[in-house]
């Protein structure tokens, strides 16, 4: 995959050099470039900012530097003859909290992608034209980390380049820990332990001693069930009966829902029966 980030603070990105996307690169799994906005600039100051048409707080990023700077990622990408098939169209990320919430389900579609280019915003944002124009390029997705709100767009880059390069083949050691992990199941992971079994007191659950790896494995789903609906009821409302066994309807009942073909759903204090 090829990853370019347009930014006015190069020097952020500069964590992507790091632990195992810094290796992925270093091994060739991972193309990333990341390119200063300023260099796509013609006046003295390098200008990326003027007020915003219509007035209010806050300055809004020129167009023109964004469209030279994606221009020359277009450019360097390679002929469709060169590269064997028709290459697919790339997408550009705007990072803002006005976007699409990125989420596990997101970053493993985008990890399909062969070219990502994130062009990170700051001030106010981007004039709005820059985003109409590049759709003629890219398939463009505005994407939101969350809820809240940031200076700009690097923290987001940096969180999203790391989510969706360890779903690259090759860039996480051992693909098991992929599946077992938060989000993979629409659950939250179940809680882990290592040696020494005694800790300051502490123990941990018995079974994960007994070597039934049956018995371990229900006590997880069980854990993940629990902390979910402690944590995020959300997604247990979420979740799609026709994949929950026997044992996790039970679990799931216990917890105060009631599951029916039609989805799962917590049950009000006054419809419970004991
Ligand atoms: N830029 C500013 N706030 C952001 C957010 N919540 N997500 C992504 N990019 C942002």
């Amino acid at each position: 995959m090829r990853i370019d980030v347009v930014s006015i603070f190069p020097e952020y990105l500069a964590a992507l050099d790091l632990s195992l996307i810094g290796k992925a690169r270093r091994e060739g799994l991972l193309q990333l470039h990341v390119h200063d906005l300023r260099d796509f600039t013609a006046d003295r100051h390098r200008t990326v900012d003027d007020t915003p048409y219509g007035g209010g707080a806050g300055m809004v990023m020129k167009p023109e530097p964004w469209a030279l700077a994606l221009e020359s990622i277009l450019a360097g990408r390679p002929a469709p003859a060169e590269s064997g098939s028709r290459a697919a169209r790339p997408v550009l990320i705007v990072p803002s909290p006005a976007g699409e919430v990125f989420n596990q389900a997101l970053a493993y579609e985008l990890a399909e992608e062969d070219h990502l280019v994130f062009a990170c915003g700051r001030y106010e944002g981007i004039d709005e034209r820059v985003l109409e124009w590049a759709a003629q390029a890219f398939t463009v997705r505005p994407v939101s980390l969350g809820d809240y709100v940031l200076n700009g767009g690097e923290v987001a880059v940096l969180a999203m380049v790391e989510a969706i390069g360890r779903l690259l083949p090759g860039v996480v050691g051992n693909p098991e820990s992929l599946v077992e992990e938060s989000h993979s199941d629409g659950l939250l992971e179940y809680p882990v332990y290592t040696k020494p079994s005694e800790w300051r007191g502490r123990g941990i659950p018995e079974v994960l001693l007994s070597g039934n790896h049956a018995r371990i494995a229900r006590h997880r789903r069980d854990e993940q069930l629990r902390r979910t609906a402690a944590r995020r009821p959300d997604l247990i409302e979420a979740l799609d009966p026709a994949g929950l066994d026997k044992a996790d309807k039970a679990t799931l009942e216990g917890l105060g829902y009631a599951v029916t073909p039609d989805g799962v759903r917590a049950v009000q204090a006054s419809e419970r029966t004991s």
